[in-house]
Order: C-alpha cells, then structure tokens, then sequence
C-alpha cells in the first residue's frame, strides 16, 4: 500500500499507521488522514506514538526500517539552536523574504516539509501559511504544533515557553497540493516560498535522519516546475525558490523567466523572482 494522496504520487514506501500503543488515537488518524491501520504489521514506514520519559505528551512519530523515531520537536534540537543562535533576520532565508514598506510581508511556504524553513520565517515575525502535500508528513507538522500548543495546559508556568507558543501562532497548516490550491483557491499572500526535493545523486551516509525520512517517504519532487508556475501567477511581491548552491535554476516554459536576484549561503541558493520585475519586463 503506498501512501494515499492525491498527488503525492511519487512515495517510494509504503506506509500506514501502528495502532499498538494508542488504539483510539491511530483510528482518528486513520480516519483523518485516510491512511490505513498497520494490522499485518507489512508496512516499510509506521506512524505511532513515541513516548519519551517524564515527558507528559507522546510525540506522532515515522518508523522506519532500524532508524530511530523521526517526529517534529519545534521547542528542541536542531530547530530550538537555529531558533536561540541562527542569525535572526540577518539569515540567508530571512533575508529571501524581503520588506515592504506596510510591514512583514506575508507567506505562503508551498512545500512545508519538516516545518523547519517555515519556522525560521516564522521565528523572525512573520505570518506563514504552510502548504503539504503529503499526508504523513503533514501528520507529523499537525503533532509538532499541537503539542506546543498543549504544552501550556500540561506544564509549569516555570516549563512553558510563551515566546515558542507566539511563534506557532505565526504558522497555520493545510494538507493539500500547493499547484491546485495556488490555482483553485487563488490566495492572496506577498511571498510564496518553495523548497522541493531535490534528486540526491548519490547516497549520502551524512544526510540528516529527517531528511532520509523525507525521501524515502516522498521521494524526489518531479512536479517543481509546474508549482514555480502557479507561485508566479499567485504572489504578489516574491517568489523565492531554495536550490542547493551548485543546482540549476528550476526551468519553465519560458527561458527567460530567470530568477531577478540571489542570495546565497555557504551550501544553499535562494532564486528571488520579483513579481514587479518580471511584470515590468512583460514577462508575466
Ligand atoms: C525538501 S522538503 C521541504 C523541507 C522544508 N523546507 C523544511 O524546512 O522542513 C519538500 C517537501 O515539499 C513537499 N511538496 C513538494 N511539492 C509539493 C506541492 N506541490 N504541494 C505541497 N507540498 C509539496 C514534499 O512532500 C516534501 O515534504
């Protein structure tokens, strides 16, 4: 059984949920997410409950093969360091989203993923609205801010973080295909903010168990083009494109619907495609 999902056609594994420690709970997702239960134990990947000790609130979780619990934690690790040492707005992906003179500008984060971009974004005021598209990983984003939110009524004033709760205020969630959304919906929003997967070419022992997860899950993204598209006939101020450093553009219909500007990290890109610009040059 693969993954069901309107166009998240491209899952590699199958996947379905363990109803061993929470029964109630693995039927509500079940329901929810239109997911089948794990009962002749076949799936490649499970989505179960991960308790961790003295920890009141267990954690929705990928399994996979021997790989530890994959889940989305926004108040420690690797999210909690980039949130206290990052850089703030100076980042690289900060800066991607520019300004406008009313204030913040708004967006749109087309290919949530793990939350993690969006939660940068996020961090540094802005109102992010996440799109994705698979619904196991959208599972996983709908635990992470949840239990921050619960976090408030099962802690301490003395344990309770106000500052992360005023962060996941700034991010909503809708599971669904960014492309149709951005065409049927036709939102209005300033940035519209994409990081596809990008095909890995070889296999490499030092990518991060989220992002292994993330592409046995989901696999690669072959549909990027068509998104950028609809991004560029949606957003009013921005469209920013993530590409690892050495990466082409994304290419579209139109060769000459190039990026107007980049900002680059030491292994990161970001293609800035300025709506007014490209407007100006009648190229939209
Ligand atoms: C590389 S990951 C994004 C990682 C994310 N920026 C982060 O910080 O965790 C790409 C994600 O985009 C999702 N995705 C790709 N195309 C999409 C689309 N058209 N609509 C919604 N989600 C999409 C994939 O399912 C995958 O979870």
């Amino acid at each position: 059984m693969s993954e069901t999902s309107t166009s998240a056609s491209h899952a590699i594994a199958s996947l379905a949920i363990s109803h061993l420690t929470e029964p109630k709970a693995a039927q509500l997702l079940s329901e929810r997410f239109n997911l089948p239960i794990d009962l002749q134990h076949s799936a490649d990947m499970t989505l179960g409950w991960h308790w961790v000790k003295k920890d009141p609130i267990p954690k929705l979780a990928l399994f996979y093969q021997d790989s530890g619990p994959v889940f989305i934690d926004f108040g420690s690790g690797k999210k909690a360091h980039r949130r206290h040492f990052g850089g703030g707005k100076g980042q690289p992906l900060v800066r991607a989203m520019g300004k406008l003179k009313e204030g913040l500008p708004t967006v749109l984060d087309a290919t949530a993923g793990m939350g993690g971009d969006s939660f940068v974004i996020a961090s540094q005021g802005f109102k992010v609205q996440m799109i994705e598209r698979s619904v196991a990983v959208a599972a996983l984003l709908e635990d992470g801010l949840k239990r921050v939110q619960d976090s408030l009524r099962c802690l301490s004033d003395k344990e309770s973080d106000p500052e992360l709760l005023g962060i996941i205020m700034n991010m909503s969630l809708l599971q669904a295909d960014a492309t149709d959304y951005l065409l049927s919906q036709k939102p209005v929003v300033d940035v519209i903010y994409m990081d596809p997967m990008y095909p890995e070419k070889k296999k490499n022992a030092a990518t991060k168990k989220e992002m292994k997860a993330l592409q046995n899950l989901v696999g690669p993204d072959r549909d990027s083009e068509n998104l950028l598209q609809a991004a560029l006939q949606t957003a009013s101020y921005r469209v920013v494109v993530k590409r690892p450093k050495s990466a082409p553009i994304l290419q579209l219909n139109n060769p000459r619907l190039t990026p107007s500007a980049e900002i680059s990290s030491p292994n990161t890109r970001y293609d800035i495609y300025s709506i007014k610009a490209l407007k100006a040059s009648g190229l939209l």
